[in-house]
């Protein structure tokens, strides 16, 4: 299924809704904040302090006034008027406005921003799972990206174990295989839809590697760890929690597991 401009508004809408809250509720998330980190430590490991990022669908900012502060350039960008307000106020409130550019444009919209070259592009938590043409997508960010320069991507994966039993267990077939499906699907949102296109590492890669940009590094997040929305088991299971992340550093990069998962964070270069 094609994404149609009515659905690009639904998930404009529904990340609206959630734009105020969106910070606080994802901070509080043990799982989900263990997710942020790891992408961020994979940026730094592969663009130095003071490159120029561009960062796709930054939400509220979290990631990005952590960027400044660490140093880089950052030019943001998300397709929710909300989100772009929410993080435009967020960096004023800290005293770093005058060092963030935040725009309201959509991944699918790039080639419309000002003409500029970055070291690297960053996208954290599935904002490319949004976009209606991920082959689209791939040629405007390639084009966005100085030769050598790296994506930094954590995408929502296809396969995600913890996902499959929860609802195998609880009889619901349909929803076990929803990440199966080949086109958009919608998904719930605090009433809305957010509609979304799930992954393989390997779908992903391709569509890169047809702009010539070619994988660096893949690994899982959330493979024996469990997705985000299972926060309250972890937070009243902490001990086997933090086993469970560590078991996801010790191995999530190894081939086959890093296929599966959650998410995938995957680093692609522009050669
Ligand atoms: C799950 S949130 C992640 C936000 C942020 N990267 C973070 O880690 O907190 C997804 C974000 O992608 C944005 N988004 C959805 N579709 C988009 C598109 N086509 N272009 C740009 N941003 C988009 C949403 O508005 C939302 O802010």
């Amino acid at each position: 299924m094609a994404l149609t401009s009515a659905a690009l508004g639904d998930t404009r809408a529904a990340f609206d809704r959630v734009a105020p809250s969106y910070d606080a509720a994802n901070t509080a998330n043990p799982l989900l904040s263990a997710m942020r980190q790891r992408a961020l430590t994979v940026l730094s490991s592969q663009v130095a302090a003071g490159a120029q990022l561009l960062e796709l669908g930054c939400g509220p900012g979290t990631d990005s006034i952590r960027l400044v502060e660490a140093g880089y350039g950052v030019t943001a960008i998300d397709w929710s008027p909300a989100m772009v307000a929410a993080a435009r106020a967020r960096a004023t409130a800290v005293g770093l406005g005058h060092r963030l550019s935040v725009h309201r444009l959509g991944i699918h919209e790039l080639d419309a921003l000002s003409p500029s070259v970055f070291d690297a592009a960053f996208s954290n938590l599935g904002p490319l799972n949004c976009v209606p043409d991920i082959g689209d997508a791939a040629r405007q960010i390639a084009a966005r990206l100085r030769h050598g320069g790296v994506l930094v991507a954590s995408v929502i994966g296809r396969v995600c174990p913890w996902e499959i039993g929860l609802y195998l267990a609880r009889g619901d077939r349909q929803r076990a295989a929803l990440r199966f499906a080949p086109g958009f699907v919608a998904v719930p949102l605090a009433g809305g839809t957010v509609w979304t296109r799930y992954y393989s590492p390997s779908e992903f890669e391709a569509a890169f590697a047809v702009v010539g940009m070619t994988r660096v590094n893949l690994r899982t997040l959330g493979l024996f760890a469990p997705p985000p929305y299972l926060e309250h088991a972890a937070r009243r299971h902490r001990a086997v929690s933090g086993l469970l992340q560590w078991l996801d550093d010790r191995t999530g990069s190894w081939p086959g597991l890093r296929h599966l998962g959650d998410h995938f964070l995957i680093t692609l270069r522009k050669h």
